[in-house]
């Protein structure tokens, strides 16, 4: 029987450390060559877990079955998936973070443990976890950990050393588009928007390849142009790639789009049909909780379609999940902690009670990290709070959420805008 195993989950791995689509194919190659190698099998299952939808994670851990995990590292590997799988999250984490206390070289556990932190808005562990293992790398996968540290580091707010290790990364790899990723959170969190356009336009050959990140920084390449009022560059790059045709419909990148859709939304921009398109995909999907970061850009999909109705039986699932006896998993923790309230704010936004945002949402502004994603993504919620505290005249509230903005980032348009829009409520 070949041994190629070992050899094509390195290279799996290798392509996962560079997001590049190529770890499928690869992994499926591993499978092929050794049906009874674990590994490769259960980075199938971890490729269908990182997708973040149900469906993807119960086909990817489908590969499992009868699989006999025989050495320690494989074994946490085992017991992290079936964690997953069952809605303990947290489990999978720490399980994946206890095989790293081991073994530290096992490069696919720290790069699902770092998919996890960000699934789980853990910041601190996104860090961390990459800096316990960092001592233990060298060469080019040195380079791809740098640039991990570097995206933990920004969501950490330690934006200096973050620069730092994204440099080293591209010192080591300037393909490397995790670390471009990081350091373009970096610009972002800063305001730092025409550095953010600079720096992107001259990578751009490396991100607008076919990487698994293409979308997602197409999306923070909107971001800055929409910091400089670029609304017709928003559309382009929401018809281009956001919700183009060789976009397909996975839920990431789904949010990607309608989060750039509800900042213009938000700016009072007229967005034409998309919407539509957006929340069809979102009805095509099986709607049963999951995640509920996945769900809230749902519902900016279909408030902003006008579709209540779909956006009412949405939040009623969630209220369901969270009224459920013995409620527990990482999911219902995230919709009972922040996510329900933030749900619950939106339709309200739909509804345009502005009063009513505020009530959601104000109380549970410092806990929307519980469900995930990173501070530029949850950001949309941030600004509908704003939004909605200055149309409810709630102009104590609006002023510090400005104040607040503007000390994070000086430069910022946006915030500045509204600062402004407050100005007559004062008078
Ligand atoms: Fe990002």
């Amino acid at each position: 029987m070949p041994q190629a195993s070992p050899h094509l989950m390195q290279a799996a791995i290798d392509h996962l450390f560079r997001f590049d689509p190529l770890v499928v194919a690869t992994t499926h190659s591993a499978m092929a060559q050794d049906p009874e190698a674990f590994m490769p099998k259960a980075l199938r299952g971890y490729l269908g877990l990182m997708a973040s939808e149900r469906r993807d994670a119960f086909s990817g851990v489908r590969a499992l079955q009868g699989a006999r995990p025989e050495t320690a590292e494989e074994r946490a590997h085992a017991a992290a998936i079936d964690a997953w799988i069952k809605g303990d999250w947290h489990a999978a984490s720490r399980i994946l973070d206890a095989s790293l206390a081991e073994a530290p070289t096992d490069a696919l556990a720290l790069l699902v443990g770092h998919q996890l932190d960000f699934f789980l808005g853990e910041a601190r562990n996104l860090r961390d976890r990459v800096a316990r293992a960092l001592p233990h790398y060298e060469g080019e996968r040195r380079g791809y950990v740098l640039g991990m540290s570097a995206f933990g580091l920004e969501e950490c707010g330690d934006y200096r050393q973050a620069e730092a290790d994204g440099m080293a990364a591209l010192d080591s790899d300037p393909q490397d588009v995790w670390a471009i990723h990081a350091l373009t959170h970096v610009n972002e969190m800063l305001g730092r928007t025409e550095a953010g356009l600079g720096f992107l336009e001259a990578r751009r050959p490396s991100w607008a390849r076919d990487t698994l990140l293409r979308i997602h920084c197409t999306w923070h390449r909107a971001l800055f142009g929409l910091e400089l009022m670029d609304h017709e560059g928003s559309f382009a790059a929401l018809d281009t790639v956001l919700t183009g045709p060789d976009t397909g419909d996975s839920a990431l990148s789904m949010a990607d789009a309608g989060s750039l859709l509800w900042r213009l939304h938000l700016d009072g921009v007229d967005v034409g049909d998309r919407w539509t398109r957006l929340a069809d995909a979102w009805a095509a999907k099986d709607s049963a909780p999951w995640y509920v970061f996945n769900d809230l850009h749902a519902l900016l999909a279909f408030i902003g379609a006008g579709r209540m109705t779909e956006a009412a039986q949405r939040l009623a699932e969630l209220e369901d999940l969270v009224r459920a006896p013995g409620g527990e998993g990482s999911n219902w923790l995230a919709t009972a902690t922040a996510g329900l309230a933030v749900a619950r704010g939106l339709l309200a936004f739909g509804r345009q009670d502005h009063g009513a945002v505020v009530r959601h949402m104000a109380p549970v502004r410092h806990q929307l990290s519980i469900f995930g994603g990173s501070h530029a993504q949850r950001d949309v919620f941030q600004r509908t709070l704003l939004v909605s505290a200055i149309r409810a005249g709630e102009t104590a509230l609006a002023r510090n959420l400005c104040a607040e903005r503007l000390a994070d980032r000086p430069a910022s348009v946006w915030a500045g805008l509204q600062m402004k829009a407050l100005t007559p409520l004062d008078r």
